[in-house]
């Protein structure tokens, strides 16, 4: 069987010699324009003038459109209809498109931009959670509040109680390829869209609705993306829908693809959070009870704010169980880019929440914050016991931290380590050590029930080889190998046999996003049921013709067995031809045992749980913030793995991506709303160098108790929360510098700048 095999990615050798084929890669017809925006250099205001007069006349300019040129002004938002493509007169932050240019080259068209004259009369624009809490400038009328138990009384009640805050930073989101579309007009006012998307049917839908043209005159096709990383679920429709439109209006191909520094002014980003929190717990470190507060700066429009707070309410407990917690959610809309998916959706800022409690509790009563972690997880599931439920009420029936801890503890060598690192900075003035252990438990489904579903579509031809399509998107994580490794299996030959194509909205209707790590669960899904209808079909004729069951016959090995008789895949699938069976099926599927109300708090919003846990040992220089992270030790739970290898390439990608939206990765806008982080000159993801010096990453053996394609677990997001362990291995390597009796309370990032005050602050206090 091809599934559970480590094969390579099905591109890895065209990433590697250049020859897969991005948007920017397709060759296109002559006559194709390039489009590029111009951009809003105020935060908040009205269009005052707009003089695109040397725009029109620069070199190379085929068309130059504002709002004045576009009725109605079509809708770029995923959500609300709060995006107008171009602004209508009011803009909300710097980097709004306000005019678009179609040129004859990409280089024209950008430098024909920087031509317009463009006045305003400027607004107070709000900027920090502050300005944006007493002006009420918030999505929803008000919070939004979960709650179980009474966390109020439990507070009063414990005999410990702490309160404290963090805040933690956004993330740009550095995908290779940047923001991409390429728009062809078709006859009959049609249009093929090639777009850099997680998202091809959005794309569908939106440029649709621009055109005012019905969905099926628009063919959305996606290859592959050089990463998306959450960043294209809803940010490529902008310019997807420019493209579309201009390449409608005038005839010709159109190409749109945002040069960095752009791409990072106009998109959104990861939601940076406040979190602020009041704990109270027992001599062990046992929380009674927990009230957070989270505040998070959405951006200007809504984009896909609400779901992704919502999801980090959803994770405010980690692995830990909270008899009594309450959370209250502030959505808050600011002058900046609209804050968008990123990696874990919210999930993560949730978690580092809970994760800095815990080390808070476990300084204030001079523990290890690993028996306070321990004190505190849910139960690994035992059907003797009390069902535990999350803050949410939904029963825990599929823990197993406590003995991925165990097994982790033991090949991490983490009490010895720990030990050692003591005496080690003992010993060393300047340098300091520190460790740190952190849990996930991650929750796997859409929190939109609806979008759980999924459609594929499979044909086999007389050769036996077999055209594969699903509604997933490919962008680096390897989801198009695995389903094809399912496609293989079900029809028991080799992987080569399985052709993998490009999502197409014209094969596959109606998809969701390929996000929230359930691209897998749900297309694997879809295809196993495509391709068990043909199998079946192949099974029956062949079970009558040799007078046997079809149960009798089959599929292993590239053959087809059946009473006696062997036939190869390709024999069968030619004589079921000859014989007039369809070789062709759509498959789909939908998660089952899922509800869930986001306005109440309650139900079953996930199917099941991802778990995994991290150890990394850092170093920092208290003279000069400077930090390595000189090991880390991942054992992760990814279920059966359908693709060990391409698993362990997802926890090492998601680990060294969290580490750096906690450490180097920092966003800053200045007083004017401008970001000026918006080129790798000023924003610093991490290098290869980066990576901890020794990085060993391990499959938790286990499979999925509930019943996903054969037994695996979702692997996308849920390792990117390993990248705690270094926020909180600094924090206890920043902590050797004083006497224990100050929390060291780091942000994030920790940058050497922020290490560099924690370090001296506690200096101050010791
Ligand atoms: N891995 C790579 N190489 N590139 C990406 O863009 N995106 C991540 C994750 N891993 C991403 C990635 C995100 S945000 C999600 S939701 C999942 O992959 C989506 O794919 P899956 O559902 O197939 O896991
Ligand atoms: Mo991932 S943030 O769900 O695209």
């Amino acid at each position: 069987m091809s599934v559970a095999k480590s094969l390579p990615h099905d591109s890895g050798s065209l990433h590697v010699s250049g020859e897969a084929r991005y948007i920017d890669d397709i060759p296109t017809p002559s006559g194709t324009l390039h489009l590029a925006f111009g951009l809003s250099e105020i935060a908040c205001g009205t269009i005052d003038s707009l003089d695109l007069g040397a725009v029109r006349s620069a070199d190379g300019v085929v068309l130059v459109w504002s709002a004045a040129d576009l009725s109605p002004m079509p809708d770029a938002s995923p959500s609300v209809h709060d995006e107008p493509l171009l602004s209508t007169g009011e803009v909300h932050y710097v980097g709004q498109p306000i005019f678009v240019v179609a040129a004859d080259s990409h280089l024209a068209a950008r430098k024909a931009v920087r031509k317009a004259e463009i006045t305003y009369r400027k607004k107070l624009s709000i900027q920090t959670v502050e300005e944006a809490l007493s002006a009420d400038s918030r999505f929803e009328d008000g919070p939004r509040i979960y709650s179980k138990g009474d966390a109020k009384q439990a507070l009063d009640d414990a005999p410990h109680r702490l309160q404290g805050q963090i805040e933690m930073g956004g993330q740009e989101h550095f995908y290779l390829e940047g923001q991409a579309a390429l728009s062809i007009p078709q006859e009959g006012g049609e249009v093929v869209v090639h777009s850099s998307t997680q998202h091809p049917t959005e794309i569908q839908h939106k440029v649709a609705h621009a055109l005012n043209i019905p969905m099926h005159g628009v063919r959305v096709e996606t290859r592959r993306m050089g990463g998306g990383f959450g960043g294209k679920e809803s940010q490529g429709n902008a310019l997807a829908i420019a493209t579309a439109m201009i390449a409608s209006a005038t005839g010709k191909p159109c190409k749109m693809r945002y040069d960095r520094d752009d791409d990072m002014m106009i998109t959104g980003k990861r939601h940076d959070f406040q979190i602020t929190y009041d704990v109270g717990f027992d001599d062990t470190g046992r929380i009674q009870g927990i009230d957070f507060i989270h505040y998070t700066r959405c951006g200007w429009a809504q984009d896909l704010s609400l779901p992704v707070a919502d999801r980090a309410m959803l994770h405010a407990d980690n692995a830990y169980h909270l008899p009594n917690a309450r959370i209250e959610s502030h959505r808050l809309k600011t002058n900046i880019q609209s804050a968008t998916a990123y990696r874990g959706f919210g999930g993560p800022q949730g978690i580092i929440g809970i994760e800095r409690v815990i080390d808070h509790i476990a300084t204030h009563l001079k523990r290890d914050p690993l028996s306070v972690r321990r004190a505190n997880f849910y139960t690994d599931f035992d059907e003797t016991e009390d069902v535990q439920t999350t803050p949410y009420h939904q029963p825990i029936t599929d823990c197993v931290i406590n003995s991925i801890v165990d097994e982790l503890c033991e090949t991490s060598d983490y009490r010895t380590r720990r030990r050692a690192i003591q005496s080690w900075n003992a010993e060393n003035p300047i340098l300091k050590r520190g460790i740190a252990l952190t849990p996930v438990k991650f929750g796997i489904s859409f929190t939109l029930t609806h979008l759980n579903q999924a459609g594929a579509l499979v044909h086999v031809y007389q050769d036996g080889s077999i055209h594969l399509n699903h509604g997933g998107t490919e962008m680096g994580q390897g989801l198009f190998q695995k389903v094809a490794q399912v496609a293989a299996s079900r029809f028991g030959v080799d992987i080569d046999q399985v052709k993998i194509t490009a999502t197409d909205t014209a094969k596959v209707p109606n998809t969701s996003a390929t996000a929230a790590s359930s691209g897998s669960d749900l297309n694997g899904m879809a295809v196993q049921n495509a391709c068990d209808t043909i199998r079946d079909r192949i099974a029956e004729f062949l079970a009558e013709k040799h007078k046997t069951i079809p149960f009798d016959v089959l599929f292993e090995n590239g053959n087809v067995f059946v009473a006696g008789t062997t036939y190869s895949f390709a024999e069968a699938a030619k004589l079921a031809y000859e014989n007039r069976v369809s070789l062709s099926a759509t498959g789909f599927y939908k998660t089952p045992d899922i509800k869930w109300d986001r306005i109440k708090g309650e139900g079953q919003p996930f199917f099941y749980f991802a778990y995994g846990a991290a150890v990394s040992e850092v170093v920092i220089d208290t003279l000069t913030g400077e930090n390595r992270i000189l090991r880390t030790d991942i054992l992760h739970d990814a279920g059966a793995s359908l693709n060990p290898a391409l698993d362990i390439g997802q926890i090492e990608g998601g680990f060294v991506q969290g580490a750096g939206w906690l450490t180097t990765e920092e966003l800053v806008w200045d007083n004017r709303g401008q970001l000026r982080t918006h080129a790798p000159s000023t924003y610093k993801i991490p290098a290869c160098s980066d990576r901890p010096d020794v990085f060993n990453v391990a499959l938790w053996k286990g499979e999925n108790p509930a019943a996903t394609v054969y037994r695996s677990k979702a692997v996308g997001e849920p390792p990117f929360v390993h990248g705690a362990s270094v926020l909180l291995a600094l924090s206890d390597a920043i902590a050797a510098v004083g006497n224990g009796n100050e929390y060291v309370a780091l942000d994030a990032p920790a940058t050497a700048e922020t290490i560099l005050h924690a370090v001296n602050r506690q200096k101050q206090s010791a």
